[in-house]
């Protein structure tokens, strides 16, 4: 490891937008480019209809963090007593599922009550999500619902950088200028839309000119064929888009995250 990576924390992105936009296909081909650059990645599944694990090749079933009630119990308590903080260091060990390399995290459903549900579950599942960030030298990547309300202020602050998943279309813009706000309020990092399903210049143009103020274009992914069915056996290479706009999250955040080398075997 390089001096410079040492002690580094890791680098935790969130990606966010309307559905269907390509929110697990973008954090699906982050992952396994970051991967293949050395970085050790954590892909956290937190859509409760959840399908990053099918997406990245996983075949088999997963028993999702949220439905494993007796540890959530033990660790954060039951709904009269909820722990704060509760314990979340060994989690991540007991859970993942390996593919391709890719360490692969389902959490299901994060339960919402009314005016901020402190229910255990959601308790354990923050913990989880905030440990994540702040202890371990790596990249975790968090497939998201649609929005970020079920983000607490706590857990978006460990939040490197918030993707925010958009198409050329006026309706999953709407989507993010919804997001935008909440970003902010919750002091969640830095936020950039990326394009999905872009079709030359006019889409490009068209998303600039319709992005809410204040939320820049990091890069675009063109409409891919070859990603409609990405979670084929034998998925295909990682396009050359999301290398390039992988390199350009890097940069726009600074030089504390850089890649580790390949770990040497
Ligand atoms: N750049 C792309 N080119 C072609 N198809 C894509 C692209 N990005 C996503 N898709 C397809 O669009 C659909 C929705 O993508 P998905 O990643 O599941 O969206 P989300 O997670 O935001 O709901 C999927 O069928 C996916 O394969
Ligand atoms: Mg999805």
């Amino acid at each position: 490891m390089q001096a410079a990576d040492q002690g580094r924390k890791g680098l935790k992105l969130a990606v966010a937008g309307k559905g269907g936009v390509g929110k697990t296909t973008l954090v699906a081909l982050l992952a396994r480019e970051a991967h293949a650059r050395g970085w050790r990645v954590l892909a956290v599944d937190a859509d409760p209809d959840a399908n990053l694990a099918t997406t990245l090749g996983y075949r088999g079933p997963i028993r999702p963090l949220a439905e494993e009630e007796e540890l959530i119990r033990e660790r954060a308590g039951s709904q009269g007593f909820v722990a704060l903080n509760p314990r979340v260091d060994d989690i991540p060990e007991r859970h993942w599922v390996e593919v391709g390399g890719i360490r692969l995290l389902v959490l299901g459903g994060i339960r919402r009550g009314g005016g901020g549900c402190a229910c255990p579950a959601n308790a354990l599942l923050r913990a989880l999500l905030r440990h994540l960030v702040l202890d371990r030298d790596e990249l975790v990547v968090v497939d998201m619902e649609a929005g970020i309300e079920h983000l607490g202020r706590a857990t978006a602050q460990g939040v490197d950088a918030l993707l925010v998943v958009v198409e050329p279309d006026l309706r999953s813009l709407e989507t993010a200028a919804r997001i935008l706000p909440l970003a902010r309020e919750i002091g969640l990092g830095r936020v950039w839309a990326v394009g999905n399903k872009v079709e030359g210049a006019e889409d490009e143009e068209f998303l600039r000119e319709n992005l809410p103020p204040g939320l820049d274009l990091l890069g675009s992914v063109p409409y891919l064929p070859e990603l409609r069915r990405l979670e084929k056996v034998g998925s295909p290479p990682v396009p050359p888009q999301i290398k390039a706009l992988f390199s350009r999250l890097l940069q726009a955040l600074g030089p504390h995250t850089a890649p580790k080398p390949p770990t040497p075997s």
